[in-house]
């Protein structure tokens, strides 16, 4: 976990440098558009949402007023939060707010909006809501189906009882679900469809259904993030679980299409019988059938359960409520054992109960989202068509102003004697919504809920026997989470029946789970432990393999907790644009013979102090109109600094400029001339050049060489400023080149704050500059941290394991296991859902071919040991998953690309392999795992340990130079893809730079990693 969090802040670091661009501010428009918050570039207001959105919307609102505009991604959201803006919204201006937003995959399962709820508002719409008002839910029609509710409302009452004689457990949720969609279907299909004769199990179906499509998706606001949805195989578990709705469905209407004559009950029967008498005006098809009886399991049996839950929920902490309302239900309904439906309308005060429960907890908290169809004016603020409407009924009924100052309390005696109703006129108490889309099922559900908590009332003593948290911290407010703290019931009998979670935003198109921070996982989060210590069993021809203990990552918890404050991230970008036009026309106004040079030394700096971001367009330009007239801009010049510095800068933007420039600073034995060593400004920037080397640049590994010789001693004669030897250390230990951007520009802007002719706007700007970067990163580090929790990935795992599982038996399963929980695999596994699953299956099972060498102590040779450890270095899995996370600036050509496996990727394997076998050497051993290069090329080559090291870290040295090398030649692949490999590179090389740093969070990278995320840099 602490690695996967680790790679994952690392990469998405790496990655989010090429969303840079995205920082820039969007632009704003001359219309008055209604408030909003502050947001980030790509997520748009996503961090400001928690767990639960309408929480989120209820403190925004309390802070940017009742009408508030979000953004989520791309997508702009208005936000309703009073019953006065949900007046005009549902009623003086409902036409044009009354279609919904839809989701692809939705899309397609409801045939393009042929059901109800998702059809766009117009005639089509307009006859199948009314179908199903007139023919299907009519008073008359809900009455009729009280026979079935009794049956079904007696089973729950006999499992119970039977709970409550052998003193089992039950879950009551679950039982409350089964409830509504028995009877649902008996209502809607005519019977109960059981697994046992074929059929699916339809509360299943139903619940994955909602899951599914109650996932958000994020593509669809940030495209950027595409890939989240790709990990979760979003469009393949939408495919699967609508086409095992629809051939129920499908055998469903054949069956009753077919049975004629048999006693016709059920909603599809009435359906199928008035297609067939076409006694409506408009024709309809099977199809359509399909889709409204779809609509009600999905609109009609969570929300009801819901709302049957929170019921008891209330009742449980409400002793008194429960006293008056078991008076209320023996002074009508004394002598009978099933209170009935009649008996129940005679129910003022269980009516009050219920509405109650509406009000504080409605089931949909934010109503179905509408979507605004043209431009609208609505108190004084321009909205544009396009927006998507979210309701909060959940604060409008919480609210004070209209409710008083005991709004959030829970007082059934308020509704009694009042007119207030939920029909959607008075817009302070919506559950059902209001106007043209109200909901239809009204009477459905309030029929089932009453009846079903009136019996259970009678018949069960309940009250709170245990909490884990103990009985006075049982916190049952609102939010789901919270509902983790189990209420557990004790029917008079006394067993335990636990009422688990009530899911108060259950509507799929509502419910904006699954994206971090606002999901509320169905399932509890499972973990895969990333830290092995079990030992296997072992077969007779296996070793055991001790795993390496990996220590805690001390930045979990760091990023779950940590909060950014939002006022200080406005006021940076305020001084950013400021600042950004002076230096801009700094930039591009020198002029002149020098101008060239001047430019790409500023280049140098901007890129050193973390602001080439900022100027993208300008820089390209000045670097292709400088790389025409190199020969004009080196010509003459003696200046040792200049050259490596206009070296460095076209060769670190992919311009291959010849490393002959610098024989001028060579005699004709081809040494560099002693007389440079003077010059330790002109010495480290050559020293930063040689590291731009490729295999032919045979001049830069002298420079290399005569650079490193003398530097050292540079940086402690005393004969540099201080912070000249700090900078020249540390470029010994890690080089510009190799370094990654945001570490080196940490160190850089401290270096150039003590140059005595530092301009104090670009230090400034490079501050501000850092410091917005750093609070972005958190912002986005602590979002994936969330993310992180709630993925499911024991379940992916467990499907990892099924596919993969042949190639593991035939060595051990479980030390299969342990390998893929060792790396990163599952996560790659999780993101190469689909298509690109053979390709990634060649790089697991090089994983497990090293594994199984491993277990049996095996040193192949050499050659035969990296042919499969390069693969299973993982940096092809890695790139790809870069590649995902820029979205369409990298997209299909830098797939195809890296799946020719392109010789830059292939020598960045080879450094990869090579770094972590070279430090993480001594760790192997020690646990008596003996598969690595080391080992192999001293057994091939019969050489000792260190001569082993030398001759491979000669080898990363050749692989550097290829990479340099690739990345110069012209392949027309986009600059940002082969970008990625640098920055990997990058990150490899910080990572196993003469230590472990990879499974080891402590040491350098913690130190690294606070530099980058902690520290506070003084502005
Ligand atoms: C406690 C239970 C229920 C609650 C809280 C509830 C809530 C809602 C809400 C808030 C809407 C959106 C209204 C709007 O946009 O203004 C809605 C729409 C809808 N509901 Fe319900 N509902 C419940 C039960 C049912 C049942 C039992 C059925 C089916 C028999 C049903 C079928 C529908 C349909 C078809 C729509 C779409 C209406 C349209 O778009 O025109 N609902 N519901």
């Amino acid at each position: 976990m602490e690695m996967f969090l680790i790679s994952l802040c690392l990469a998405t670091l790496l990655a989010f440098l090429f969303l840079k661009r995205l920082l820039k501010r969007t632009t704003t428009t001359k219309l008055n558009p209604p408030p909003s918050p502050w947001r980030l570039p790509i997520i748009g207001n996503f961090h400001q949402l928690s767990l639960s959105p309408h929480r989120s919307f209820r403190s925004l609102s309390l802070r940017y007023g009742p009408l508030m505009l979000l953004h989520f991604g791309r997508v702009p959201v208005l936000v309703v939060s009073s019953a006065e803006v949900a007046h005009d919204v549902m009623k003086t201006h409902d036409r044009i707010f009354a279609n919904r937003p839809i989701t692809k995959a939705m899309e397609k399962v409801v045939r393009g909006g042929r059901d109800i709820v998702f059809a766009p508002y117009g005639e089509y719409w307009r006859n199948m809501k009314s179908l199903c008002i007139v023919h299907l839910l009519t008073n008359k029609m809900v009455r009729s189906f009280h026979k079935e509710r009794e049956e079904e409302i007696n089973i729950l009452m006999e499992k119970l009882e039977q709970a409550s004689s052998s003193s089992s457990t039950v879950n009551l949720s679950q039982f409350f679900i089964t409830l509504t969609s028995d009877v649902m279907s008996k209502v809607a299909l005519g019977r109960k469809y059981s697994s046992d004769e074929g059929t699916v199990d339809i509360k299943t179906v139903v619940r994955t259904f909602s899951r599914v499509f109650g996932t958000f998706p994020v593509a669809e606001y940030i495209p950027s993030l595409a890939w989240i949805d790709w990990i979760r195989r979003l469009d393949g578990k939408a495919e699967e679980v609508s086409k095992t709705f629809d051939d129920f469905l499908e055998k469903v209407v054949q069956e009753h299409d077919l049975d004629v004559d048999k006693k016709k009950s059920g909603f599809v029967d009435r359906l199928l019988s008035i297609q067939r008498e076409q006694t409506t005006p408009f024709v309809f098809d099977r199809s359509d059938i399909k889709l409204i009886i779809l609509d009600m399991f999905i609109g009609g049996t969570a929300t009801t359960s819901s709302l049957l839950e929170w019921t008891l929920t209330e009742l449980v902490r409400h002793p008194e409520c429960v006293k008056k309302l078991r008076d209320e239900i023996c002074s009508v309904s004394a002598h009978n054992s099933y209170v009935n439906e009649d008996d129940v309308e005679k129910m003022n005060y269980l009516n009050a109960i219920v509405k109650e429960t509406l009000r504080l907890h409605p089931p949909l908290s934010i109503i179905v989202p509408r979507l605004l169809s043209e431009d609208v004016r609505l108190r004084g603020y321009d909205i544009a068509a396009g927006t998507q409407v979210m309701i909060n009924a959940w604060a409008i009924q919480r609210d004070k102003a209209t409710w008083g100052p005991d709004a959030e309390e829970f007082k059934p005696e308020r509704h009694l004697n009042s007119s207030l109703d939920f029909q959607g006129q008075d817009y302070k108490f919506i559950p059902f919504g209001s106007g043209r889309r109200l909901c239809p099922g009204i009477r459905l559900a309030l029929v089932l809920v009453e009846v079903t908590v009136a019996n259970l009332v009678k018949r069960f003593d309940w009250r709170v026997q245990v909490g884990p948290y103990g009985v006075d911290k049982l916190d049952l407010a609102e939010a789901a989470v919270k509902m983790k703290s189990i209420a557990v019931f004790v029917p008079k009998h006394g067993s335990q029946v636990f009422l688990s979670s009530p899911n108060h935003n259950l509507f799929p198109v509502n419910k904006l789970s699954c994206f971090p921070l606002m999901s509320v996982p169905t399932k509890p989060p499972k973990f895969v432990r990333l830290k092995a210590t079990t030992t296997m069993t072992r077969d007779d021809h296996e070793s055991n393999r001790t795993f390496k203990e990996l220590l805690p990552s001390p930045w979990t918890d760091q990023f779950h907790t940590i909060s950014v404050d939002v006022s200080e991230i406005n006021a940076l970008r305020k001084e950013i644009d400021v600042l950004k036009p002076k230096v801009k026309k700094a930039l591009m106004s020198y002029q002149g013979i020098d101008s060239a040079k001047k430019r790409i030394l500023m280049i140098y700096l901007l890129v050193s102090l973390g602001l080439a971001h900022h100027f993208e367009d300008e820089i390209d330009e000045t670097i292709k109109e400088g790389f025409e007239k190199k020969e004009e801009m080196i010509e003459g010049e003696n200046d040792l600094y200049t050259v490596s510095i206009i070296f460095w800068v076209f060769r670190r933007y992919g311009h291959h400029i010849s490393s002959d420039v610098f024989r001028r600073f060579t005699k004709n034995s081809g040494n560099f001339k002693e007389s440079l060593v003077g010059d330790a400004k002109g010495m480290l920037s050559l020293y930063e050049a040689a590291y731009l080397r490729t295999t032919k640049d045979y001049i830069m590994d002298e420079a290399l060489i005569f650079t490193s010789r003398h530097l050292e001693s540079l940086a402690a004669d005393g004969t540099c400023p201080p912070h000249l030897s700090v900078r020249i250390r540390n470029a010994l230990t890690l080089p510009q080149h190799w370094n990654m951007e945001m570490l080196f520009l940490v160190e850089y802007i401290s270096f150039f704050e003590q140059e005595k002719d530092h301009d104090e706007m670009l230090l400034k700007f490079a501050k501000i500059s850092f410091k917005l970067v750093q609070l972005q990163y958190l912002h986005e580090l602590k979002i994936l941290a969330e993310y992180v929790t709630y993925l499911h990935i024991n379940d992916t795992f467990e499907e990892f394991e099924r596919e993969l599982g042949p190639q593991g038996r035939s060595y051990n399963v479980s030390a299969s296991k342990e390998v893929v929980k060792q790396s990163n695999y599952l996560l790659y596994w999780i993101i190469f859902q689909g298509k690109e699953r053979s390709w990634f299956k060649t790089h697991v099972k090089a994983n497990f071919d090293l594994a199984k060498w491993g277990l049996v102590y095996h040193v192949p040779s050499f050659e035969e040991y990296m042919e499969v450890g390069e693969v299973e270095v993982a940096v092809y899995a890695t790139l790809a998953s870069r590649y995902m996370s820029m979205g369409k600036m990298a997209a299909k050509e830098a797939f195809e690309w890296l799946k020719s496996r392109p010789k830059l990727v292939q020598s960045l394997c080879v450094k990869g392999r090579l770094m972590d076998d070279i430090t993480g050497f001594q760790d192997d051993i020690s646990r008596g795992y003996v598969t690595n290069a080391v080992s192999c090329y001293m057994k091939q080559y019969g050489v000792s340990e260190n001569e082993a090291f030398r001759e491979l870290n000669k080898m990363v040295g050749e692989a550097e130079k290829i990479i340099n090398e690739e990345f110069l030649t012209k392949t027309g692949v986009r600059h940002c893809v082969l970008k990625a490999v640098i920055d990997l590179a990058r990150m490899i090389h910080v990572c196993y730079n003469g230590y472990e740093g990879y499974t080891d969070p402590q040491g350098k990278i913690k130190e690294y990693m606070t530099s980058m995320f902690v520290d506070q840099i003084r502005l």
